[in-house]
């Protein structure tokens, strides 16, 4: 049986960045593992859907039903979709036997200076509609497993504190080597290309 680890949180908070690096890092031990990315889900599996309450919940429960088959087959789920909702993310919690929930916890004040895609100057302007943090609502979660406070910690410490959880919970082997690595020095280019050679970030 297989684990999910769903990071959550904010746009811009750190939940791309940090499920990549971790999802590497388990399938540099060995395990079987894919990584359900909400942009990329979005397109490919719930293009139909929006940003109401309802479409967002449903895209959850999606991703949480999809990441009950891998599960249940030995695969390994990570997730990085804002779920911002707490009923939703506690009905996956009760779907999946093991559910570990990274909550990406950064002030809006600090996403929304840095937005990293331009959203959040888009949704002030009235040019998207229901925007998280804006416009709609992003329930703190209440039972998170792990917390990384990406505004005051590097990702390498992020990282090695979900990397290490995962290994408490024995859900991940020890690697020695794990201290040595400095995930912030690895460049994005790197990693998208690792990525492609998994297979993974196919769009449409
Ligand atoms: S969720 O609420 O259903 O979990 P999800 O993680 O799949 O959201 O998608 C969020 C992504 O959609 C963001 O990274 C952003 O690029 C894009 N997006 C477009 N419109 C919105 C919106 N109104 N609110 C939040 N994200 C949006």
């Amino acid at each position: 049986m297989g684990f999910t680890l769903w990071f959550t949180g904010l746009s811009g908070a750190g939940k791309s960045t940090l499920s990549m690096h971790v999802y590497l890092e388990i399938r540099r031990r060995m395990l079987k593992a894919e990584l359900l990315d909400g942009d990329l889900i979005r397109t490919n599996f719930s293009s139909e859907l929006g940003f109401s309450r309802e479409h967002r919940d449903l895209n959850v429960r999606r991703i949480g039903f999809i990441s009950h088959l891998l599960n249940k087959n030995g695969v390994n789920s990570v997730v990085a979709a804002i779920a911002p909702f707490e009923q939703a993310r506690e009905q996956n919690r009760k779907l999946l036997d093991n559910y570990v929930e990274v909550w990406c916890k950064c002030p809006l004040e600090v996403v929304e200076a840095r937005d990293v895609k331009g959203l959040y100057a888009r949704a002030r302007a009235g040019e998207i509609a229901a925007f998280t943090g804006i416009s709609s609502p992003y329930e703190a979660p209440l039972n998170a497993d792990i917390v990384c406070e990406t505004d005051r910690e590097t990702v390498t410490a992020s990282v090695r504190k979900v990397l290490c959880a995962l290994e408490e919970r024995g859900f991940l082997p020890k690697a020695d080597d794990c201290e040595r690595s400095d995930y912030s020095k690895f460049d994005e280019q790197a990693w998208r290309l690792r990525l492609a050679e998994l297979g993974y970030a196919k769009q449409r």
